[in-house]
Parts: structure tokens; C-alpha cells; sequence
């Protein structure tokens, strides 16, 4: 296994243990939450443990069923007490870069609906300051080519639109567009996000503030920094 996934497994494994009998349990997308839907299903399977679970794309729904961890979905009633999700990026205040698996938009609504929430990563996803991984941007396809020629005006930064190996668009489970935006370096991650938000066309933006309380960031080692 490598370094990487040493991290991401051990990540899961720590996040697994904070779930506990009867929780509605968020579930997040992209290959750590893979790792922590393992340690959840072993829990489930060998211990018994009840839960619900909220998925945030359709390969968390696969993943978790095969796991046989029930699902529900997102209601006003039904909120996750926690919510467990990976990230691209994440800061020292813990806002986050997310959207690389292009599953943000249901990410944010479930990460948003917690009582808690908390993040798993490798130890490479810590940084000093957001932007060299390149900003998801959930779009309405239509709008796609004015809102990339905004984004080229005002923020100097030329979007990519996310395709397939096939070099068909990426489309998410939304039925949405993903731009990725090059930034390099983002100094006000709030105040950028307000600015992508206001953009027609734009649905949201992988920018997460003020979101995650908690990073459990493994380490090459197998040891899990608390944070
Ligand atoms: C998906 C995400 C993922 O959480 C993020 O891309 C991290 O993925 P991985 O755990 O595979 O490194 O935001 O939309």
C-alpha cells in the first residue's frame, strides 16, 4: 500500500470509531471515505452498530450498500449528528478545498446539516494556504461559456472544464458541469467564494468555511494527527 493510502486508511479507521449506536451518520465521497465506509461496515457487520447513513453522490450509495449500511436520505428531520467527508485542501482554520470526486455540491449541504463535522485526509491535503489545487465550480452546463468568460474577466484565472478520459464533459450526479479553477494562491478563500456565488450559472463553489471542526490527518506512519 502506499505511503498515501496509509494515511487515508487510518484516517477512516479513527473516523470510524466516533460513530456511535443510533447516529445518523453523513458519508462523504472520494477514495478516504472509501476506507472509512470499510471500518464503518465492519463495525455494522461484526459489532451490530445501528445506524442511518446520508450519502453525498451515487459511488457512496455503491459503496455503502455493499456494506449493507442503510440509507436515508436528507431531510429537515433527518440530519447527520456527524459527518465524515475527505478534502483536497485544507487550511490551518480548516476551510477547505473540496470537489476533486465533483460530488461538492452534496457534500456541502450534508457537511452543512451536522451537528458535527469532521474531515479526513492523508497528510499530503494540509497547506498554508488554499489554491494550488485548482478550485471546483459546480455549473448549470448552459451557462458554462458566460461563466467561464466572467470568471477569465474578473478573476484572471482560465477555467477548465472537467471532462472524461473519452473527452465527453464530467457530469455530476447533479447533472452539472465541473470548471476547475487554476488559482495558485488564495489569500481571502471567504471572500472569494461570496464573489463565485453571485456568478449566474454557478451552482456552488469547493470552497467549505467554517465548516470543519476537526481534521483527523494520517500520516505515512499509520499515526493520525488530531486537529
Ligand atoms: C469529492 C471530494 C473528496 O473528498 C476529495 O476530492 C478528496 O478525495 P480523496 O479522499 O480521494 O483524496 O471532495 O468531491
Amino acid at each position: 500500500m502506499s505511503n498515501t493510502n496509509i494515511g487515508k486508511q487510518a484516517a477512516g479507521g479513527v473516523a470510524a470509531g466516533l460513530v456511535r449506536d443510533g447516529m445518523v451518520v453523513g458519508i462523504g465521497t472520494g477514495s478516504t471515505v472509501v476506507y472509512f465506509i470499510e471500518a464503518l461496515g465492519r463495525r455494522v457487520q461484526t459489532e451490530g452498530l445501528k445506524i442511518r447513513a446520508i450519502p453525498t453522490s451515487e459511488a457512496t450509495v455503491a459503496h455503502a450498500s455493499r456494506w449493507g449500511i442503510p440509507l436515508v436520505p436528507l431531510t429537515p428531520q433527518t440530519r447527520p449528528d456527524l459527518t465524515i467527508d475527505g478534502a483536497d485542501e485544507a487550511n490551518p482554520r480548516l476551510d477547505l478545498i473540496k470537489g476533486g470526486g465533483g460530488a461538492l455540491l452534496r457534500e456541502k449541504l450534508v457537511a452543512a446539516a451536522a451537528a458535527e463535522f469532521v474531515v479526513i485526509a492523508d497528510s499530503s491535503k494540509r497547506v498554508e494556504h488554499l489554491g494550488a489545487f485548482p478550485l471546483p465550480l459546480a455549473v448549470v452546463p448552459f451557462a458554462v461559456p458566460t461563466v467561464a468568460a466572467q470568471l477569465k474577466d474578473e478573476f484572471e484565472v482560465t477555467p477548465r472544464l472537467r471532462l472524461l478520459a473519452d473527452g465527453e464533459p464530467y457530469i455530476t450526479d447533479d447533472g452539472l458541469y465541473i470548471l476547475d479553477l487554476p488559482f495558485g494562491l488564495i489569500k481571502r478563500p471567504a471572500i472569494l467564494d461570496k464573489r463565485l456565488k453571485v456568478i449566474t450559472g454557478v451552482v456552488e463553489t469547493g470552497i467549505f468555511i467554517g465548516l470543519a471542526k476537526r481534521l483527523l490527518l494520517g500520516h505515512p506512519d499509520g499515526r493520525v494527527e488530531n486537529i
